[in-house]
C-alpha cells in the first residue's frame, strides 16, 4: 500500500513530465486509436440515420428496427395489477405492479433471483424451467392460499426478437454472452408458456417486451417530453415511437399511417459491415473471440460487458510487445484471463481522486497481483479515460441519429443501465458529444448553452422492465377490450383467461 498523497487536480499535464519518452509515445498512440473527434462523430451519426431508415424499409438492413406492437404512449391513467418479469444477465427479477387511479402513480413489490451462470450457456428446457420456477415461487409467496384469476404478465426479454405479435417473439440471436442452444430462430413464448402450464402457474403472458421499449414507456408515463428509451448497460440499445406510415416493412398490413408504434432499434448491430466505426485492433479481437463474431459491432465498442475486456486486452498487448516494458518482470497471469475485468474495475480507475493514483495502485495489487510503477499508473488512468470517453461519445451518435431523423430539436431521452448510472462522467461526456454533433450554441431556454439547458437531455429513466412492462401489458389489454387486436396473437386467451374478461377494472384496464 502506498501513501494516499494529495487529491488529484483536474489537469494532470504535470504528471506526464517525468515519464519515459516511450511511455509518452505509447499514450499518444492510444489516444489516436481511441479518440473520436467531432467530424467523425458527425459522419457516424449521418451514416447511422441512413441505417435506421434502411432497417425500417421492406428490404431491411443490419439494424433490425423491430416493430414491437406497443402502439402509442400511455396517458398516465392506466390502471390494474400486473406481473413483470425481467430476464437480465445477472438477475431474474419478478415484480407485481399496481397502477392506481392517480395519474402517473404506481406501487411495486419485487423479488430478485440469481441467474445461474451455467444457465447462460445451458439448454432451453433448463432456462424456461428455471424462469417458471421463479415465477411460481413469487406467486406462492405473495398470494399464498388465494384463488387467482390468471395474472397478466409483461415479460422483458432484452435480446433482439422479431415480433409479428406482441405476445410472440422470435429470437434473432443471443447477445451479451448468452449462448443457449435451441432458442435462436424460434418463438420464445410457447416453451415459456409450456413451462408455466406444467407447473400450473396462473399467469397469462400479455406482452413480450424489450428493456428499451419498457424504458421509453415507463418514462413517458410521467414525462410527456420523453421521446427515446435507451439502455447503456451490459448491452446497449434504444427504442422510440414511429408512425406506421414510416415503417416500409409493415406497408403490406395497411395500418393507419398516423398510428404510432414503438420501434426497438437493436442498434447494437449498427455497422456490422464495418463501414464507419473506428475499430482498433483490440475491438477486432473482442469480436473474433466472442460467441457471435460479426454481430453487434457497435455494442462491442461501447457496452459494459466489453469495456473491461478492451482495457485488459490493451494492457496484455503492452506487456507482450515489450516496447514500453509494461509490468516488466511481473507475473501477469491474473490479467491474462479473458473477461476477468468488468466495467466497474474501469470505473474505479477513473474514480481514483489521488494525485499519485494510490487507489489504482492498490486495485491492481489486490485484484491482479500486479504492482504498477508510477508512469504505468498514468498510462492505465489515461487508457481508462479513453475507453470510457469513446463509449459515451459513440453512444451519443445513436441518440443524435434518432433525434435528427425524427426532426426533434428538443427532447427528453430516458436512459438506464449500469454504465449510464454508474460509470463516472458518462453523462457529461455524452452530453458534450451531443453538443458537438448537433452544433448547439443556445440552450432550450434560448440563452447561451449551459448544463441543465441542453435541448436534448439524456436523463435517468423510470423502471422500464418493471413499471414499463406492466404499462405495456395494460396498454395491450386495453386494446383487446376496445377490439383493436392488430399485432396481438392470443387476444381471445387474454380476454378469457384474465380478469379483463369480467370487466374487472381493478385488475386490468384503464380509463
Ligand atoms: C440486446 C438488446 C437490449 C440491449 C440492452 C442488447 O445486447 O440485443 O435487446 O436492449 O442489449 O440490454
Amino acid at each position: 500500500m502506498v501513501g494516499l498523497g494529495p487529491k488529484r487536480k483536474p489537469s494532470r499535464k504535470g504528471s506526464m513530465a517525468d515519464m519515459p519518452g516511450s511511455m509518452v509515445e505509447e499514450i499518444k498512440r492510444l489516444e489516436q486509436l481511441f479518440t473520436v473527434d467531432t467530424q467523425k462523430l458527425k459522419a457516424i451519426t449521418d451514416h447511422f440515420i441512413s441505417e435506421l431508415d434502411k432497417g425500417l424499409s421492406k428490404e431491411g438492413g443490419s439494424i433490425p428496427m423491430n416493430p414491437t406492437w406497443c402502439m402509442g404512449f400511455p396517458t398516465g391513467y392506466e390502471t390494474g395489477t400486473f406481473l413483470a418479469l425481467d430476464m437480465g444477465g445477472t438477475n431474474l427479477r419478478v415484480c407485481e405492479i399496481n397502477l392506481p387511479e392517480e395519474k402517473g402513480e404506481f406501487d411495486i413489490i419485487q423479488s430478485k433471483y440469481r441467474m445461474p451462470e451455467e444457465l447462460k450457456t445451458g439448454n432451453a428446457d433448463e432456462l424456461w424451467g428455471y424462469v417458471a420456477d421463479c415465477l411460481q415461487q413469487f406467486i406462492e409467496y405473495h398470494h399464498e392460499g388465494e384463488k387467482l384469476d390468471k395474472l397478466p404478465l409483461g415479460f422483458t426479454f432484452s435480446y433482439p426478437a422479431t415480433q409479428e405479435y406482441i405476445d410472440h417473439g422470435v429470437l434473432q440471436r443471443w447477445t451479451k454472452g448468452f449462448d443457449i442452444d435451441g432458442v435462436e430462430g424460434k418463438d420464445v413464448v410457447p416453451p415459456f408458456e409450456a413451462a408455466l402450464e406444467e407447473r400450473g402457474v396462473p399467469i397469462k403472458l400479455t406482452a413480450l417486451i424489450n428493456d428499451t421499449t419498457g424504458t421509453l414507456i415507463a418514462s413517458a408515463y410521467t414525462d410527456s417530453e420523453m421521446k427515446i428509451g435507451c439502455i447503456f448497460g451490459t448491452g446497449c440499445n434504444a427504442a422510440y415511437m414511429e408512425t406506421c406510415g414510416n415503417v416500409g416493412k409493415l406497408a403490406h398490413m395497411n395500418l393507419d399511417p398516423d398510428a404510432e408504434i414503438a420501434i426497438n432499434c437493436e442498434w447494437g448491430a449498427f455497422d456490422n459491415e464495418h463501414k464507419i466505426l473506428p475499430r482498433t485492433p483490440y475491438d477486432v479481437i473482442i469480436d473474433k473471440d466472442s460467441p457471435r463474431p460479426g454481430q453487434q459491432a457497435f455494442e462491442k465498442m461501447i457496452a459494459g460487458l466489453y469495456l473491461g475486456e478492451l482495457f485488459r486486452l490493451v494492457l496484455v498487448d503492452l506487456h507482450e510487445q515489450g516496447h514500453v516494458k509494461m509490468f516488466e518482470g511481473q507475473d501477469i497471469s491474473a490479467l491474462k484471463k479473458p473477461y476477468s475485468l468488468d466495467a466497474s474495475f474501469l470505473s474505479q480507475v477513473e474514480e481514483d481522486a489521488f494525485e499519485n493514483l494510490a487507489q489504482t495502485h492498490d486495485l491492481f495489487e489486490k485484484e491482479l497481483n500486479i504492482t504498477p510503477k508510477r508512469p504505468e499508473l498514468e498510462l492505465i488512468r489515461r487508457l481508462a479515460e479513453l475507453i470510457g470517453t469513446r463509449s459515451a461519445r459513440l453512444s451519443a451518435c445513436g441518440v443524435a441519429a434518432i433525434c435528427k431523423k425524427k426532426g426533434y430539436k428538443t427532447a427528453h431521452v430516458g436512459a438506464d443501465g449500469s454504465v449510464f448510472n454508474k460509470y463516472p462522467h458518462f453523462k457529461v461526456r455524452g452530453a458534450q458529444a451531443l453538443k458537438e454533433i448537433l452544433d448547439w450554441e443556445s440552450g432550450r431556454d434560448g440563452k447561451p448553452l449551459k448544463e441543465g439547458t441542453y435541448p436534448i437531455e439524456i436523463m435517468p429513466a423510470e423502471d422500464g422492465s418493471g413499471v414499463g412492462a406492466a404499462l405495456i401489458a395494460a396498454l395491450t389489454l386495453k386494446r383487446v377490450q376496445e377490439g383493436n387486436t392488430v399485432g396481438i396473437k392470443d387476444w381471445e386467451g387474454m380476454l378469457k383467461g384474465t380478469a379483463a374478461a369480467k370487466g374487472d377494472n381493478k385488475q386490468v384496464g384503464g380509463k
